[in-house]
């Protein structure tokens, strides 16, 4: 019996596999003019208008400055009173790990505090073009 049932769930695994890349696929933008890193001028607008309640580049909020938050320790800027969570955090940021965060904080650190996110693709890649500029300064 074990090896049937072993088999369809690899059958399921190879299935989810292949959503997750249609999905993939599916979000993906039409390979426009903007390519896939997105615009740094539209990003500080979205940066301004929907994390500008919260964020300030260089002073701490209701959430952290993110001046220089691309290439900083998760959780680490001195000075914040971060969530336990996100304070016991790994990692570092990257392009691809705050496209994940404001996908869905929670997915990168359970138990996170930030209750906020981005629900287009396109708008998370401008933001994260507009950070990753302020990091090159
Ligand atoms: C409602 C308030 C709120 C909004 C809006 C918000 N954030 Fe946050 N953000 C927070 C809080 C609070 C934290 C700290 C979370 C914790 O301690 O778990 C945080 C943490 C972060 C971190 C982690 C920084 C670090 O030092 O590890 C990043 C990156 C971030 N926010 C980016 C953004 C971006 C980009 C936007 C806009 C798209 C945004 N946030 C919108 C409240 C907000």
């Amino acid at each position: 019996m074990g090896w049937p049932l072993f088999g369809l769930a690899r059958a399921r695994g190879s299935l989810l596999a292949t959503l997750v890349a249609m999905l993939g696929l599916g979000l993906s933008p039409p390979a426009s003019a903007q390519g896939q890193a997105g615009s740094a001028a539209k990003g500080q607008a979205i940066f301004e208008s929907r994390c500008g309640a919260c964020h300030s580049l260089d002073t701490h909020r209701v959430g952290p400055a993110l001046g220089s938050v691309l290439g900083r320790a998760a959780g680490k800027a001195l000075g914040f009173g971060y969530s336990q969570a996100l304070g016991a955090a790994r990692h570092v940021w990257d392009r691809d790990k705050l496209l994940a965060w404001l996908t869905d904080p929670e997915s990168v650190v359970p138990g996170q505090a930030m209750g906020y996110r981005l629900e287009q693709a396109e708008d998370r890649r401008d933001v994260v073009a507009y950070l990753a500029s302020l990091a090159k300064r």
